[in-house]
């Protein structure tokens, strides 16, 4: 699909990526809870107050990010995106990289998390919990450019993230 390419992100798409950046924040910070919620239920044990209000803000929070991912997609689909603020190659491919395996991740860790609570699919729950590790990596490689693009490079990367000229 062709869409021309915009000059910025729009206001929908800069509300979405913090949007969903919190709610993965909250997902790998929070994220044990929800061992802790299976392994009672499965011990036929009634879960304490908080571990139930977590596990299942966990289940909340990662359909949330499910939901908020294809309107994300869509609209990428439709208004497209600001072409990356040019650089030398290596630069440029390290960022459109990690965007991508972010979008698939994004996709793969909810459907690995209802695959193994709903559907009791022992190696989804496997490869749910190895992606954590994935995340924590690719989010920290994320925020390192981020900042180096705002403090070293002193280009309008991280500006067009935090406001809209569409
Ligand atoms: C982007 C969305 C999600 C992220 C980032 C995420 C992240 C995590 C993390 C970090 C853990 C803890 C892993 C560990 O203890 O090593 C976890 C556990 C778990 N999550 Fe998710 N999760 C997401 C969505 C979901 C959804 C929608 C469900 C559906 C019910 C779900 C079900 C589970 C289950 C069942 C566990 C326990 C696995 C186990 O200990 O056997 N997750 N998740
Ligand atoms: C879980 C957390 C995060 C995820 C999953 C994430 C994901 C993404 C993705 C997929 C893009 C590509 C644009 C798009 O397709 O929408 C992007 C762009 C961007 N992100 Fe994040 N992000 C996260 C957190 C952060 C944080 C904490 C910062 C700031 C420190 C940040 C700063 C940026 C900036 C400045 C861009 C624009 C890059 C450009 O267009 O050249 N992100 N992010």
């Amino acid at each position: 699909m062709s869409v021309s390419q915009p000059a910025s992100y729009s206001r929908a798409q800069i509300f979405l990526h913090w949007a969903i950046a919190l709610l993965v924040f909250f997902q790998l910070i929070f994220g044990e809870s929800m061992g802790d919620y299976g392994h009672a239920l499965r011990d036929g044990t009634t879960p304490d107050t908080i571990t139930f209000i977590m596990g299942n803000a966990h289940i909340w929070s990662g359909i949330a990010i499910l939901v908020l991912m294809v309107a994300r997609i869509a609209l990428r689909l439709s208004h497209g995106a600001p072409a990356l603020i040019p650089g030398p190659k290596l630069q440029e491919t390290v960022a459109k990289t990690i965007h991508g395996l972010f979008y698939l991740l994004l996709i793969a860790a909810p459907l690995t998390g209802l695959a193994a609570w709903f559907l009791r699919i022992r190696p989804a729950g496997e490869i749910h919990e190895l992606l954590k590790p994935v995340f924590i990596v690719l989010i920290v490689l994320h925020i390192v450019g981020a900042l180096w693009h705002k403090f070293v490079l002193k280009d309008a990367t991280m500006q067009r993230m935090l406001s809209s000229k569409a």
